[in-house]
């Protein structure tokens, strides 16, 4: 497995490869890889012939008071990840390779970036979208790799690339939980020992949300209520949204009929967590 710095030396591999005929898998990632990446990893190594992992973190996705200069970096580590996953690249530019100082085109959307993470986080999609096309440009993969924790950006990318007819699959993942629970996440090293008890409130109002559906609670309201009142009971959380909205277009609904997104946004301490869960009918 190499690491590379420079655009030119990934088009550079990658042509190898295309002129050898073989497909290419990308995964898109911040770095200080956990499970969850290792999971998206070693499904492109099952599904094509090289696999590029992208491990950068992007400083247009980040608003201003948020965690860019705190963010955990770990290539080291990173490297041995994905070297035991069976990767064959690592892209891991350096910011002024990605950004020129005059950069001034972005990707952004209309629709689905507005609600959920995009209330409180207005700058982050157009720099996801950003980041991830010029990555698509960069690596040009038949497929890329996204995990379902990120439910909105998943939604958002698979809209991206259909309104802009780039010519690849994205594939979605299961989200990759610890044994309690907790869904993984970089930001899980935030939390110190309380925080991290607190934190299993998420998925514990998550799995609550989802059992009355499956039990035939069609009231949109009620189940959001079961959610949030498992999440308010823990006095270390602050809820930043709870919401049921519709899967394909990230609308709120009323009725939990149909391909559902549950979406919930938690600070814990000053860490915000995000977890979910998709019923699709
Ligand atoms: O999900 C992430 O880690 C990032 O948002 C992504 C897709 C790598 C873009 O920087």
């Amino acid at each position: 497995m190499t690491i590379v710095k420079t655009i030119e030396e990934v088009r550079a591999q990658v042509r190898a490869w295309r002129a050898q005929g073989l497909t290419v898998g990308l995964v898109p990632t911040m770095g200080y890889l956990h499970e969850g990446h290792q999971s998206l990893i070693a499904r492109s190594v099952a599904e094509n012939d090289r696999t590029v992992v992208s491990d950068f973190v992007n400083p247009i996705q980040f608003g201003p008071t948020e965690d860019l200069a705190t963010y955990p970096r770990d290539i080291a580590r990173d490297a041995a990840l994905c070297e035991a996953t069976g990767a064959d690249l690592i892209f891991h530019p350096e910011a002024d390779e990605m950004y020129a100082p005059d950069f001034c085109t972005y990707v952004d959307m209309d629709r689905l970036t507005g609600g959920l993470c995009g209330k409180t986080r207005p700058t982050h999609f157009r720099g996801v979208c950003t980041v991830v096309s010029k990555l698509f440009h960069i690596v040009q993969p038949d497929r890329a790799y996204f995990g379902q924790k990120d439910a909105q950006q998943l939604a958002v990318i698979r809209r991206m690339v259909r309104d802009l007819n780039m010519p690849l699959e994205i594939i979605g993942c299961p989200i990759v939980r610890e044994a309690d629970g907790l869904a993984k996440s970089s930001r899980n090293t935030y939390l110190n020992e309380a925080e991290r008890q607190a934190a299993l409130c998420l998925s514990r109002g998550l799995a609550k949300g989802k059992a009355a559906v499956e039990a035939g609670e069609t009231d949109a309201a009620k189940v959001r209520a079961v959610i949030a009142g498992e999440i308010e009971a823990e006095p270390l959380s602050r809820i930043d949204y709870v919401e049921l909205v519709d899967w394909n277009t990230l609308e709120p609904v009323d009725s939990t009929e149909g391909s559902i997104l549950a979406a919930v946004a938690v600070y814990i301490g000053k860490t915000r967590l995000i977890d979910n869960f998709i019923i699709e009918r």
